[in-house]
């Protein structure tokens, strides 16, 4: 049974843009968030509150934020890895934060420094802080079909990562395919393994394209019954500590898939297809959506 409605994170602004080596102007990533929303997005990950050491082009997130339209409905989000990033997000005026951790120890090191254990007990004071506050937090579990270091990533890791993040009040625990290595048999047999942790409508999709099994990985994670998922407008981006990722799965392309089975989202696929040309041109490079280049061709 298919859910007949599904929840699109559009995560191009932060996960797509921060693997940029270019700058990219405030203006430029400030008309990307509306143009998004403008297209009925109803949640966009605006940027991050790292170290500006480690992610640079994140750096101008609060000024992004200071600048966009804020529309009514609408959450704007930005990951945040311990108080002192959600510190400043509160600050820009964010509607919610995201932690990010990993199912896997060597990836944990390389993108935050720590080991997952540590990462938890990072998180603990920031959830605390963020409930006092009135801001959602949403947990992230990286490398759930891969690790681009220690290979093969035991479903019941994941589990135990998205259980820890769950029980510490991460209302959403979204499971990233990091580096794009999963297929639809694994990913369902993933599901299965966390949803015993972690209730399924709870749970969200957050594959990279990489291996080109991103569509195939959300479909097999509807009939699982999940119904959010995260896709990056122009299949935006990478990772920074995952060496050969590509972006996300192109937001129009979930779309179109979605449209074709009669999934209602609320988002206009025209305006998300100029959206993702608008940023497209700033990049000076074609799409990665491969709906935006049929249309162009069309
Ligand atoms: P650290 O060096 O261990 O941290 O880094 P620290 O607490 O020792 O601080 C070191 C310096 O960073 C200090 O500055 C701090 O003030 C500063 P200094 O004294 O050297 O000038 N600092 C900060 N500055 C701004 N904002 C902050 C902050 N915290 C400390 N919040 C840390 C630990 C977590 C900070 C670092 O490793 C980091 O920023 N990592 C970010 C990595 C990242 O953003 N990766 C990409 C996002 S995750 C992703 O893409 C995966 C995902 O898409 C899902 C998937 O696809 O799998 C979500
Ligand atoms: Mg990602």
């Amino acid at each position: 049974e298919m859910p007949r409605r599904v929840r699109l994170v559009e995560v191009g602004p932060r996960d797509g843009l921060q693997n940029e080596k270019q700058p990219i102007s405030v203006a430029d990533k400030v008309r990307l968030v509306d143009d998004l929303t403008s297209a009925g997005l109803h949640y966009v990950e605006v940027g991050s509150f790292v170290s500006p050491k480690w992610v640079p082009q994140m750096a101008g997130s609060a000024e992004v934020f200071a600048q966009i339209k804020q529309k009514p409905g609408v959450t704007y989000a930005a990951l945040t890895p311990n108080l002192k990033g959600l510190e400043a997000a509160i600050e820009a005026g964010v509607s919610e934060v995201a932690v990010f951790g990993a199912a896997s120890e060597a990836f944990s090191q390389k993108n935050i420094n720590c080991s997952i254990d540590e990462s938890l007990a990072r998180f603990a004071p920031l959830m605390t802080a963020a409930r006092e506050n009135g801001i959602q937090v949403r947990g992230y579990v990286s490398c759930v079909l891969g690790c681009p270091y220690e290979g093969e990533v035991d479903p019941k890791r994941v589990a135990h990562v998205a259980h820890e993040l769950f029980a510490m009040g991460c209302y959403e625990v979204s499971l990233g395919d990091t580096i794009g290595s999963g297929t639809p048999g694994k990913t369902r047999q993933l599901i299965e393994a966390v949803s015993r942790e972690v209730p399924r409508d709870k749970l969200a999709g957050h594959f990279h394209d990489t291996y080109g099994q991103a569509l195939a990985n959300i479909y097999a994670s509807l009939q699982e019954g999940v119904c959010t998922f995260d896709s990056s407008v122009a299949g935006l981006g990478g990772c920074p500590y995952a060496k050969g990722a590509s972006g996300n799965v192109a937001s129009e392309d979930v779309l179109y898939m979605l449209n074709g089975l009669g999934i209602e989202t609320g988002i206009d696929l025209d305006m998300l297809i100029a959206a993702g040309q608008r940023i497209s041109d700033v990049l000076g490079r074609p799409t990665g959506s491969r709906v935006a280049r049929a249309r162009l061709a069309a």
